[in-house]
């Protein structure tokens, strides 16, 4: 069982009585991003404050320490993907990790390979492929959702030895459905495609393990993750990554180049990391990864369930709301309230110190599906609390006077 009060106590947010405004703080956007404990702000604040050097280019202890926390950062990460540390490659977030996918395999596919994506991927997964597309001749199909949900049967209706890559989310950020990466995965692999898994909604909320799933690719951020802004994973298979051609280049990523023109690469995962690193976000990103291990990815699972199950029957009881994810799977509620349109509910909530997202959150292909313009998103993490839920149910309840807020 999670204590959401002992927790929030490691988090800074939380701090000034749990108020923001005068208000009870009930954030309830960590789709978007989540909070930061202590320990991830130290761990970064370390880097800044204690020993600052540039990584891998140093011959002087100082420098070597920062190399020796560097790699052992890579090493904490890897072991929360259950990935190999050389397969995991910093970067500045989930988009950079989607791009240097797309980007990378521009060289294996040619005019007429298809790429299947769901219509429900946020635009990070969805763009990088529109452009590898525009330009190569590439077709873009979408596996048909069953009630909002990617399955194998959907997935096995438009496979065909044209698919080139499948890429999609384990977890949707609007509907919150968990999809069976494993068996979508091996079945991609019957038919000679790679897997990409989108981690930006799952890495933080479910455990996640690249060697069992067998996935090709797994990208995702860190500020989802309670780490910090401007640090991400790309997680590849090693002969993959070997294969690829990174998106940027400069120091680091290159072994030797010449005046004709010509260069070498550094082995992988430098390859990928071109420039100067974000160092102090890659310790802050293993903090991260310590925190959740520590608290247990299970539990934070569990624990998101209960608040969504929770938050679902009490909003279903409002004759006022429409749901659209009853029955999902994780922290995310998604609804509307009649006749109100989503960004005023968001902005009347607000008013109340209930911080939800509203509009189409990045997914432009899903609200036709969902046959509105727009939906209100609530997000909960393990640190959100009963309290939480009462006060977005309150909010909703009379959220048709959201007028009131405006003209006060
Ligand atoms: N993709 C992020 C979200 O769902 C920004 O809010």
């Amino acid at each position: 069982m999670i204590d959401v009060a002992k927790i929030r106590k490691d988090f800074p947010m939380y701090s000034k009585g749990g108020l923001y405004r005068g208000l009870p703080l009930t954030y309830l956007d960590n789709a978007a991003t989540t909070f930061k404990p202590e320990a991830v702000l130290e761990a970064q604040d370390s880097y800044y404050r204690s020993f600052t050097a540039n990584a891998h280019r140093g011959d002087y202890s100082l420098a070597h320490d920062v190399d020796v926390a560097y790699e052992g950062a890579r090493k904490t990460v890897a072991a929360f993907l259950h990935a190999d540390p050389d397969e995991v490659c910093f970067t500045s977030g989930d988009t950079m990790g989607l791009n240097e996918v797309a980007f990378g395999l521009e060289k294996f596919l040619k005019k007429g390979d298809e790429i299947l994506l769901s219509e429900g991927e946020h635009a990070s997964n969805v763009l990088p492929w529109f452009v590898l597309a525009r330009r190569k001749g590439l077709v873009i199909r979408y596996i048909p959702l069953h009630d909002g949900r990617i399955t194998v049967e959907g997935l096995r209706s438009v496979l065909s030895e044209r698919t080139k890559v499948v890429s999609i989310a384990r977890v949707g950020n609007v509907l919150g459905y968990v999809s069976d990466v494993r068996s979508l995965c091996a079945l991609a692999h019957q038919y000679g495609a790679l897997f990409v898994e989108d981690g930006a909604q799952s890495v933080a909320h479910l455990p996640s393990d690249v060697k069992d799933t067998d996935v090709d690719f797994l990208v995702f951020s860190g500020h989802k993750m309670c780490g910090p802004l401007g640090i991400g994973v790309l997680y590849g298979k090693r002969d993959l990554l070997e294969r690829m051609d990174p998106l940027l280049y400069g120091g680091e990523m290159n072994a030797r180049f010449y005046e004709d023109g010509s260069w070498t690469y550094s082995d992988v995962p430098l390859k990928f990391e071109a420039g100067t690193q974000n160092i102090a976000g890659a310790l802050g990103l293993a903090a991260a990864c310590r925190y959740l291990s520590e608290l247990g990815l299970e539990q934070i699972a569990e624990h998101e369930r209960t608040l969504r199950r929770l938050a679902v029957e009490k909003l279903r009881r409002l004759s006022n709301v429409v749901l659209y994810n009853e029955d999902g799977d994780t922290g995310i509620v998604t609804f509307n309230v009649k006749d109100v349109f989503a960004q005023d509910v968001a902005s009347y909530l607000s008013s109340k110190g209930v911080f939800v997202r509203s509009g189409q959150h990045c997914a432009k292909l899903l609200p036709p599906l969902l046959s509105c313009q727009a939906t209100v998103r609530a997000s909960f993490y393990f640190y959100n609390d009963e309290a939480d839920v009462d006060r977005l149910v309150d909010g909703c309840a009379h959220a048709e006077d959201f007028l009131d807020v405006f003209f006060a």
